[in-house]
C-alpha cells in the first residue's frame, strides 16, 4: 500500500494502527518493524508536551529516525500539545505522513481560560491547511468530554477525524463506551476519502463495537505491545475482524 494514498484510497479497511507508546523504547526500530510485518497498516506516534496532557513522550527526532529506518512505513503522528502550529514544520521535516491535532486548545483560547496564547491567526482550518501544504494529511482529534457538534464545521478540510475513547495522556486506560454515539454522526458526514479513527482502550474484546460504530482506523497500544511478539499478528487480525 502506498503511503500517499493509504488514508484517502485504502486498499483495505479497517486500518490497524499500533501506538508505539507501549513499545519497548530501547528496542523501538525492531518493535516497529515487527508489528508492520505482523500486519499493521500504519504506526501511530503519540506526542505529548507535558502541558496539554500530563505526560511527555516522543518528538520529531524519533520520527526522523523511524522514517530513515522504515522508509515505507506510514507514520501517523498524533500531537497532544497546547500549540499544534509550533510542531507542523518539525514533523514535516522529520517525515511524518499525517499530523492529527486537538480541537481543545482552540476552545480553551476562545473561552479565555488563561492558557498560553496561540500564535496570531490560529484557527482550525488554517492549521489543517498548513499541515496539508507541508505534505502531510491533516487530522482533527476530539476528547471524550467535548460535544461532537463542535467539530462539524471543520470535518470537510480533514483527511482524518480522531475520536478519543480515553482522556489522553497514558496508554492502558479503560475504554469510554459513551464516545461511540459520536462516531455515527461523524461517519455520516464523511466522504469516502476521509477516515474515522478511534484511540484509547481498544482491544480485541471491544473492537467489533468500535468498527460497528463506523470507525475505520483502530489505534491500540497496550493490546498489541503488551502481548509477546508471537501473539501480535493474532491481535492485529482480531482488531481488524478478519
Ligand atoms: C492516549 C494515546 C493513545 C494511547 C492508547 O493518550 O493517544 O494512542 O497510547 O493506548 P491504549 O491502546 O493502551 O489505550
Ligand atoms: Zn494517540
Amino acid at each position: 500500500m502506498s503511503r500517499d494514498t493509504l488514508l484517502t484510497k485504502p486498499g483495505r479497511l479497517p486500518l490497524i494502527a499500533p501506538s508505539i507508546l507501549s513499545a519497548d523504547f530501547a528496542r523501538m526500530g525492531a518493535e516497529c518493524a515487527h508489528v508492520l510485518g505482523a500486519g499493521a497498516d500504519l504506526l501511530h506516534i503519540d506526542v505529548m508536551d507535558g502541558h496539554f496532557v500530563p505526560n511527555v513522550t516522543m518528538g520529531p527526532d524519533l520520527v526522523r529516525c523511524l522514517r530513515r529506518a522504515l522508509p515505507e512505513a506510514f507514520l501517523d503522528v498524533h500531537i497532544m500539545v497546547t500549540d499544534p502550529e509550533q510542531y507542523i514544520d518539525p514533523f514535516a521535516d522529520a517525515g511524518a505522513d499525517s499530523l492529527t491535532f486537538h480541537i481543545e486548545p482552540v476552545l480553551d483560547r476562545h473561552a479565555g481560560t488563561g492558557r498560553a496564547p496561540l500564535s496570531e491567526g490560529y484557527d482550525v482550518r488554517a492549521v489543517a491547511e498548513r499541515i496539508r501544504a507541508r505534505g502531510m494529511a491533516p487530522g482533527l482529534a476530539i476528547n471524550p468530554p467535548i460535544p461532537v457538534e463542535t467539530i462539524f464545521e471543520f470535518i470537510e478540510v480533514m483527511d482524518l477525524v480522531l475520536v478519543m475513547s480515553v482522556n489522553p495522556g497514558f496508554s492502558g486506560q479503560a475504554f469510554i463506551e459513551d464516545v461511540l454515539s459520536k462516531t455515527r454522526t461523524i461517519s455520516e458526514r464523511l466522504r469516502p476519502d476521509q477516515r474515522l479513527q478511534m484511540d484509547g482502550g481498544i482491544k480485541p474484546e471491544n473492537a467489533a463495537m468500535v468498527r460497528d460504530a463506523g470507525c475505520d482506523v483502530l489505534v491500540a497500544a497496550s493490546a498489541i505491545f503488551g502481548r509477546p511478539e508471537e501473539e501480535r499478528a493474532g491481535v492485529i487480525e482480531a482488531l481488524r475482524g478478519a
